[in-house]
This record gives structure tokens, sequence and C-alpha cells, in this order.
């Protein structure tokens, strides 16, 4: 019986164009191999090309010589390693903040704040389109969620307003978002927080490493980092590695250490992560071509997609949608690319809202200006084929 009502589910998904299926995939820096196919990929978040990187490569052998495959025990047990504090240390240096937690995942990360900053006598305002990891953990608050629509800071005002005086109140954003590659408005933001009294959470997983003048985030781009209460921001992205950090004042660190159960209650990562991470953070930091690369060539895309008359909607970033619109559509546009050697996954609700499916297309620093006129050309042919543009 339970059964059943499973299988009708999953059909009901397939009805809609949204019923997933696990693909195996190779990647090979901008390359990736998927059945037996070399194919030129736009849906990885490796953006500086860090998870093939010779230097990181070692320092994660290195690292599992030293201290072996496993970290045998939560944090606060025996799970500590030498290499936490190390990268930690790094990471105060990188963000110029007085404390940081590394915690296993940017999942984690979200989920594990806002349920131990928020509980039942506070409020988090999020901005509609937030990662579901921050969806999630407003959730496990059991705090009141007031979701803001996207980026409207004056919508945001008005809820601000109506909250009751005696509660926490939490604002939380993704700096960029991860389906449309747009920047939220962090300066009102920063405005609103202060004159609302209230506390403002950003997640800088997709801008970490990519913006600020070593890479530390969104934040430092737009020089307010000291402003933001809780910093957040993963190694899984531009960082190539695994994991996330949050960073702050050393009174929320300590807080986190003793209160944020997803932090508390599972293994430490393994050595060879944090080994990584230690390296990354210190190279990411050097590579400021990289950045201007990536930030040249996202440009110089945006402009070619809009030319041709596709909607890119609001992105100004190395995130950018094709938003089609419909699901089907949307999957066999991303078969056509594929068909054609071009790798960009069809992103369908509830990843994003209703009548908004798209192929994201995420840049990498490794690509080139002549890998990506070819591109180009392919995704407007099949825009053309397929009636999205004229
Ligand atoms: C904005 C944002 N936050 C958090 C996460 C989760 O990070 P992780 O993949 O390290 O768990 C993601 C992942 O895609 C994300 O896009």
């Amino acid at each position: 019986m339970l059964w059943e009502e499973l299988q009708i589910h999953i059909e009901q998904l397939a009805e809609k164009a949204q019923k997933r299926t696990l693909i195996q995939a190779e990647s090979d820096g901008c390359f990736i191999h998927i059945d037996g196919r070399h194919l030129f990929n736009f849906s990885s978040n490796n953006y500086l090309g860090f998870a093939h990187d010779e230097r990181l490569i070692h320092a994660s052998m290195e690292a599992t010589r030293r201290y072996g495959v496993g970290a045998t025990a939560s944090r606060l047990v025996v799970g500590n390693h030498p290499l936490y504090e190390q990268a930690e240390d790094a990471l105060v240096r990188w963000k110029g903040c007085e404390a940081a937690l590394i915690v296993n995942s940017g999942y984690t990360a979200n989920v594990g704040i806002l349920s131990s900053l928020a509980g039942r006598d506070a409020v988090i305002f999020s901005d509609k389109w937030n990662h579901a990891s921050i969806v999630d953990g407003a959730i496990l608050s059991r705090a009141e969620v007031r979701r803001y629509r996207h980026a409207d800071v004056d919508h945001l005002e008005t809820l601000l307003k109506k909250a009751e005086r005696h509660k926490r109140k939490i604002i939380v954003t993704d700096t960029i978002f991860s389906m449309d590659g747009d920047v939220a408005p962090l300066r009102e933001l920063v405005a609103l927080k202060e004159t609302y009294g209230a506390m403002l959470v950003v997640d800088e997983a997709h801008a970490s490493g990519i913006y600020g003048e070593k890479g530390q985030g969104m934040a430092h781009e737009h020089e307010i980092a000291e402003q933001i209460d809780v910093h957040m921001g993963t190694f899984s992205k531009a960082l190539g590695a695994y994991g996330a950090y949050v960073a702050g004042k050393r009174v929320v660190i300590d807080y986190f250490i003793n209160t944020m159960r997803p932090f508390i209650f599972t293994t430490a990562l393994p050595p060879s992560v944090l080994g990584t991470i230690c390296t990354a953070i210190e190279i990411v930091q050097q590579e400021r071509s990289l950045r201007h690369h990536l930030h040249a060539l996202s440009d110089y895309f945006r402009t070619h997609l809009q030319q041709a008359g596709f909607d890119i909607g609001q992105s100004t970033t190395h995130i950018v949608p094709i938003i089609v619109g419909d699901n089907e559509r949307a999957l066999a546009f991303s078969v056509r690319l594929r068909e054609r050697g071009i790798v960009a996954v069809a992103i369908r609700p509830p990843t994003v809202p209703d009548g908004t499916a798209r192929l994201r297309f995420s840049l990498m620093a490794t690509m080139t200006k002549e890998q990506l006129d070819w591109a180009l050309a392919e995704i407007t042919a099949v825009g053309k084929e397929m009636g999205l543009i004229v």
C-alpha cells in the first residue's frame, strides 16, 4: 500500500516533467564525461577549476597520510584534529572576522545557523528565492517565518514594521542567488537591519572565492563586511573542496559551538578535506587574474545571450539562467544542447518557482573566449530551432 503511494507520487512528478534521475558523471576541468561522451560543462559550481588543482590534490593526500582517512568522532568529542585550527585561523585572517567555525556542508551550516539563532521567540525574514537549506533551517527553528518578495526591500520593511517588538529579528539572504545569478541589495539590507534592530545573516556560497579583493565574498566587494552579523560560505564551490564556514564575532561562534545541533551531533570532516581547505584559502586569495577572467567571460556570455534575445532574468554574475518557463521545454532544450556537446542542466520546480523552468549556465575561469563563442553559436542555433528566440 505504502509502496503504491510512493509509486503514484513518482508518476505524478513524471507527468509534470519533474521526475529526477541520477546520471553518472565524471568532470574534468570544464569538460565532463557522461555516457562515454566528452561534453562541455556549464553545470558545475567549480568556478575556479580548483576541484582538479594539483596543489589541492597534493594537500588532500598529505593530510590523509599524516592524519588518516577519518576524523573518528564529532569535533566536540575527539574529532577536532589540528587542521581545523589551522583552517579556522586562515579563515579569520581571510574574512577579517573575530572568529570562524568550519561545519560539514553549506546545507548543514544554514540549517544550523537558523535553528540555533532562532526559536519560537524569533521572526526570520527570508528572501523568497533563498536556497532550500535556508528554507529548511527556518522551518526547523520553529520561529515565525516571513518571506519577503525577492530582493524587495520595501516589502521587507513592511514586514519588519509589523513584527512584534520583543521578538528577535533575523534577516537572511543569499548574496548571489544560486538559480538566478543576481545579487542581493546588501547595502539596503544593512540599513534596514540597523533601523529595526535585526541581525543580518548572509550566505556567500556562490560569491566565496569570486568577489572581493581576495575572494572573501560579496559583502567585502560591497565594503559592508563589518556590518554583517553572520557570514556563511562554502568550500564546495569556487574553493573546489567540501564543507562550509560560519564567521563573525567570537561570541556568535562560541554560541554556535554550544548550540548548533547540526555541528554538534555529526562526525567531523575527514582530514583530507581540511587539508584541502587550508590550501584553498591560501591560494584563492592570490588568484586575482582567475577572478578577472571569470568576470570578463561572464559579461561576454550574458551580453551575447541577451543580444540573441534570450531571457536571462536579472543575472549580473557568472551564474546565468536562460528562463524558458515550461518544464518540458526546458528539458528538451537541455537534451538538444547535449546532442551538440553541451551540458546545461534543466532546473525545474520546486527548485525554482512554477512557470520559470530554465537552463542554468555557470561559467568557469578555466573556459576560454573561443570555447564560449562556439557554445554561444550552438545555444543560439537550438534557441532558434525551438522558437525560443527569432
Ligand atoms: C546558496 C546556497 N547555500 C547553500 C548551499 C549548500 O552548500 P553545500 O553544497 O556545501 O551543502 C548551496 C548549494 O548549492 C547554495 O547554492
